[in-house]
């Protein structure tokens, strides 16, 4: 949540501040700010709503500085107003600040600071100007170490002074901040995505350290002012991917890149012969893994889909049983974890504060905590002792796609190696890789049928409600359809189980209220009928995902939508896709604003 940029060295600071924020913009689009050294002074322009409204203001204006801030906000104390919109100053105007998270003890630390601070926002972060404000004496880090000493709560922090024209201060407490290390020139950012095309060479910063950067040099101190050492690691995301590519929006980009991230993600990771697969970087023995009796998986929206999706691959591979668990939930009911239970936590970002939280608490109790996570160097990748990355390279539409299949197929793997090492034969596993090397080439048969979903999104872009049905490991890929819906194109809709439906929300249907069903062909097949069935009685009109050549499908629905065969435990890596693509086109039918939603973050830093 919330965006931070900012640029140090000889370019023009303006066009990579700029480019920076709509980069970052998934991470919050409410307003948009930046600040440039001009003529010895900070400049600041501020404006209300998408990164657009702040490009049109400076429209007009020529900057030659060399070294800027810039903040893209999602609101979370103050409106959404100009004022409230990032860099934020002190009394004097001197001090420049961009803050992403929350000063918790901002109202003890305003109360404090006395009455003659004068402040111009509601915001938490301007609180925090104030601070540094009081501890300056000239030195600018030691100001902010002075501050930061005082403060509780999160924050990835830029900042800058009228008096320190080639000093940027940064700091980092549980929001994330990546420094780019080019010639002469330091870039920051909240992910690594605005500097890719200026340099692969970056920094992590971590929680409680402080980063003072110059034009030719850099110190990254903790909050105690000791040196630390850091490693310089390299980016493997190219500039490319992080662009539309002649998309018309980053989803639909996203939607398309499936059929090479699948493969990107089990490449080199299994082994045929064996029926397995190998996924180093989990981090544990055989007799470890071999001791494991329960399997918990955290995540949040989404992820937990995939997680829901996994609980299935497990228990039918590996015969463990698995508990899926919310993030925000996990944390707060005092769960039973032990040290022969292996908790997942499953991320795109890998910054959501929520399953960081659960993750932190699982690692207290005792279980060996690993991470399923898209972005690389993120901080559930570092606190976790372990995992995979899931290699679906940058997603920046705020709704999630191909890191959903990703994930699935990752944790399709991870069943596989338990499974092996448990019951599960040789011929099974090779069966079932066999058939995981197949999906790429099927899901682009499916993306094929874009402009028919197309079509059927014109036909039903006046309904107010959708229900969702699945059954087994189709039902989290009924709950994903659902999400991606109601998301997107703010049409209410909800998922339940297909033989759930007769147990109440079978009431909420007439012939105004569109069905969306997956019916492949599995062992639910006969039980998903009858309950299609139990629907087209109640005269709801139906849209069908089923398997290539089943002809009875056409009598039972409206609209069908094919896709091809496939092993059951796998169906999630296709059955999602038309789901994506028709919560997609209703969204354009519809006019919204299909990458950036309203109200929605991608990255949620905030619990
Ligand atoms: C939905 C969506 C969210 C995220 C959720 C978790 O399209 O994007 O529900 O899946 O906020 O985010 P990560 O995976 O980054 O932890």
């Amino acid at each position: 949540m919330c965006g931070i940029v900012a640029y140090i060295g000889s370019k023009q600071a303006l066009p990579i501040l700029i480019g920076g924020l709509r980069r970052l913009e998934y991470r919050g689009y409410d307003s948009a700010g930046l600040a440039v050294f001009e003529n010895g002074q900070p400049c600041l322009v501020k404006a209300v709503g998408k990164i657009d409204n702040l490009s049109e203001k400076l429209k007009n204006q020529s900057f030659d500085s060399t070294f800027g801030i810039a903040h893209t906000r999602w609101a979370t104390h103050g409106g959404v107003t100009e004022p409230n919109t990032h860099p934020h100053t002190d009394c004097t105007g001197n001090i420049v600040l961009a803050h992403n998270g929350i000063i918790e003890n901002y109202r003890e630390l305003k109360e404090s600071l006395g009455s003659n601070h004068r402040y111009t926002s509601e915001t938490d972060s301007e609180v925090l100007a104030h601070l540094i404000e009081k501890e300056y004496t000239g030195d600018l880090r030691q100001a902010v170490l002075s501050a930061l000493g005082q403060v509780r709560g999160t924050y990835g922090l830029a900042i800058m002074h009228k008096d320190h024209p080639g000093t940027l201060v940064c700091a980092r407490m549980g929001s994330p901040l990546v420094i780019g290390l080019g010639e002469n020139e330091y870039f920051v950012a909240s992910d690594a995505t605005p500097m890719l095309a200026y340099t692969k060479n970056v920094i992590f910063l971590e929680d409680g350290e402080v980063a003072e950067i110059k034009r030719t040099d850099m110190h990254i101190v903790n909050l105690k002012d000791q040196q630390v050492a850091k490693k310089v690691s390299k980016i493997e995301w190219d500039e490319a991917s992080a662009q539309k590519q002649g998309f018309a929006h980053f989803m639909l980009k996203e939607i398309f890149d499936q059929p090479t991230v699948l493969q990107d993600a089990i490449r080199g990771r299994f082994k045929l012969a064996d029926g397995t697969a190998h996924l180093g970087g989990l981090n544990m023995s055989e007799p470890e893994m071999r001791e494991i009796k329960r399997i918990v998986l955290i995540a949040c929206g989404t992820a937990s889909y995939a997680a829901m999706a996994g609980k299935y691959m497990f228990e039918r591979l590996a015969g463990i049983p698995v508990e899926v668990d919310v993030a925000s939930e996990f944390r707060y009911r005092d769960p039973i974890i032990d040290n022969q239970t292996l908790v997942f936590g499953i991320s795109q970002s890998g910054e959501t504060a929520d399953t960081l939280a659960a993750l932190k608490e699982a690692k207290r109790k005792g279980a060996f905590v690993r991470g399923i996570v898209n972005v690389v160097g993120s901080t559930i990748a570092r606190e976790t002792d372990g995992g995979t990355y899931i290699h679906a390279g940058p997603e920046l539409a705020v709704a999630s796609t191909k890191a959903f299949t990703n994930m699935t197929a990752i944790l399709l793997l991870y069943a596989l190696q338990f499974g092996r090492l448990n019951k599960l034969s040789v011929a099974t596993g090779q069966r079932l890789l066999a058939a995981l090397t197949e999906i790429p080439e099927k899901m682009k048969l499916i993306l094929q049928q874009s402009d028919k979903i197309k079509e059927l999104a014109e036909k039903y872009k006046n309904a107010r409600d959708f229900l969702f049905l699945g059954r087994g490991v189709n039902f989290p890929v009924a709950l994903e359809g659902s999400l991606k819906l109601k998301e997107i194109s703010y049409i209410h809709s909800e998922a339940v189980p297909g033989g759930e439906m007769k147990h109440g929300p079978i009431a909420l249907l007439s012939p105004e209220f569109p069905v969306f069903a997956i019916m492949t062909k599995n062992q639910l097949y006969d039980k998903m009928r009858s309950n299609i069935e139990e629907v087209k009685a109640r005269k709801a009109p139906i849209i069908l995902i089923a398997t290539e050549g089943d002809l009875g499908a056409a009598d039972l629905a409206q609209d069908v939508i094919y896709v091809p065969p496939t092993m059951e435990l796998l169906e999630p890596l296709l059955n999602t896709l038309p789901l994506q693509l028709f919560a997609y086109h209703m969204a354009v039918a519809l006019g919204r604003d299909v990458d950036r939603p309203r109200n929605l973050a991608k990255s949620v830093t905030v619990e």
